[in-house]
């Protein structure tokens, strides 16, 4: 009787082992590369891997204020992340009063001997989720041109939807800058125009690492003991910050799921609803400084285009050029993978008050009211399509 029941364990046991060590397809993965590239460039993508995912400590120059240790701890697997990683930013960068309020974003945490920073009275707040990084280089490559073309900030098509660019200045230090303006592409609002500047301010305000490009420690205003975060400057070379940026650029979007019936039906109530006047399901890469970058299909979901969303998700703080109603369109890639990387959980929209696809939809207004009421007035049937749909990207 108990050898039967000791070889039960072991088949058990066995079966257990062999799903545990079997590797997730790159497929259902926030962190793989791109099909196509070369060795050195693989290499290139470990390096940066390994340097998104390293925790700073007080003596490699974390600080004196910050809001985390590394990129990885708010881009949970290189995906969205919590309400816990939620940043917050303050007024409007166009106002210099900012300045003396310690700049655009609190910093809730400090080192040792300095004082984290606290929300100052009467300014706009805004709250931002954390967006996942994987496929941003194909974002980055999508050419000005082509979001252009789909822009229509005078709704010349009388559909009541105005998709317009943020026009944004990038920092001194991006190369070939001085022809001024860009369409910015990342963060909540589209305010940063590419992916160097992404990272060198990201690891100065998030992080407190001072790199080449900023290399003055971020400090607490009225905190004068704040200066003293031990670790001379620069506290990363450009190697690093490249590597990273390297990195960001070679992460691959996930596949979506295979088709079921209720997928494919989703897939034409998507574009009955309107929903893919905003959430353009492909756009296509331009040139590139990575050879699996160029020419490609980038099966995104979003025009990358600001859209007035109404008074119910409006922050009130403009960005750039984005009013305080106005949006960027979040790609809707990944979907299918999200909720694995948050420990089953779904939190969407700006600041990730949504848990579900179904309540996202529902916060919709403004600009995208006619796509919101299409969904309301959909059958229970066809609600589950278009859920079958966008959660299979
Ligand atoms: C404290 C949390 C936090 C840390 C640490 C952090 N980020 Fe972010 N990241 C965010 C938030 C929040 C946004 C959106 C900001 C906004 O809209 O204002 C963002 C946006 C981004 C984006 C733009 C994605 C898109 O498509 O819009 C990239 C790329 C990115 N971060 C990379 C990094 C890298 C690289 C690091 C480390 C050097 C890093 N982040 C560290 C919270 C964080
Ligand atoms: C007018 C443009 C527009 C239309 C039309 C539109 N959306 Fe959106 N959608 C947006 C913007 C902008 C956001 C981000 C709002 C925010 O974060 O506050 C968004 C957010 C979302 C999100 C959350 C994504 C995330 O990562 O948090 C989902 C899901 C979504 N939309 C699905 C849909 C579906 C389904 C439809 C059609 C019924 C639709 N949208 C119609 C512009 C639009």
């Amino acid at each position: 009787m108990r050898a039967v029941w000791v070889a039960a364990l072991l088949v058990a046991v066995t079966a257990c082992g062999a799903l545990f060590t079997e590797a997730t397809p790159d497929a259902d993965l926030f962190d793989a590369p791109l099909d196509g590239l070369s060795a050195t460039e693989l290499g290139a993508f470990a390096r940066g891997d390994a340097e998104f995912a390293r925790p700073f400590s007080v003596r490699e120059g974390l600080g004196p204020i910050f809001n985390d240790l590394s990129c990885a701890a708010c881009h949970s697997g290189d995906g969205r992340g919590r309400p816990d990683n939620v940043l917050t930013r303050i007024g409007s960068p166009a106002d210099g009063f900012l300045a003396p309020l310690g700049g655009p974003q609190i910093q809730s945490r400090a080192i040792p001997g300095a004082s984290p920073e606290v929300v100052p009275m009467g300014v706009a707040l805004s709250l931002r989720l954390p967006p996942p990084v994987f496929g941003v280089g194909l974002i980055e490559a999508v050419p000005e041109a082509a979001l252009l073309a789909l822009a229509d900030s005078a709704d010349t098509n009388r559909d009541g939807i105005s998709g317009r660019p943020n026009w944004v200045v990038p920092a001194d230090y991006v190369p070939g800058v001085a022809s001024a303006r860009r369409i910015g592409r990342f963060g909540r609002k589209g305010q940063t125009a590419t992916l160097l500047e992404q990272t060198v301010e990201a690891y100065h305000q998030d992080m407190g690492i001072t790199t080449e490009q900023r290399p003055n420690d971020n400090l607490h205003p009225d905190d004068p003991a704040s200066a003293a975060d031990g670790a001379s400057d620069p506290e990363i070379p450009a190697a690093t910050v490249a590597a990273v940026v390297a990195y960001l650029r070679m992460l691959a979007p996930p596949d979506p799921s295979a088709e079921t019936p209720d997928v494919v039906r989703g897939r034409t109530l998507f574009s009955q609803a309107g929903c893919s006047a905003c959430h353009v399901p492909t756009l296509t890469s331009g040139d590139a400084p990575i050879a699996a970058l160029r020419g490609r299909a980038v099966t995104l979901y979003s025009d990358l285009l600001l859209h007035d969303m109404g008074p119910r998700l409006a922050d009130l703080r403009p960005d750039g050029s984005a009013t305080g109603t106005e949006w960027k369109t979040p790609p809707l890639w990944g979907l299918r993978l999200m909720s694995r990387f948050l420990n089953g959980q779904a939190f969407l929209l700006h600041d990730g008050r949504a848990r579900s696809i179904a309540e996202a939809i529902e916060w919709h207004g403004g600009e995208a009211d006619r796509a919101r009421a299409h969904w309301l007035g959909l059958s229970p049937a066809d609600q589950r399509a278009l859920l079958a749909f966008v959660g299979s990207r």
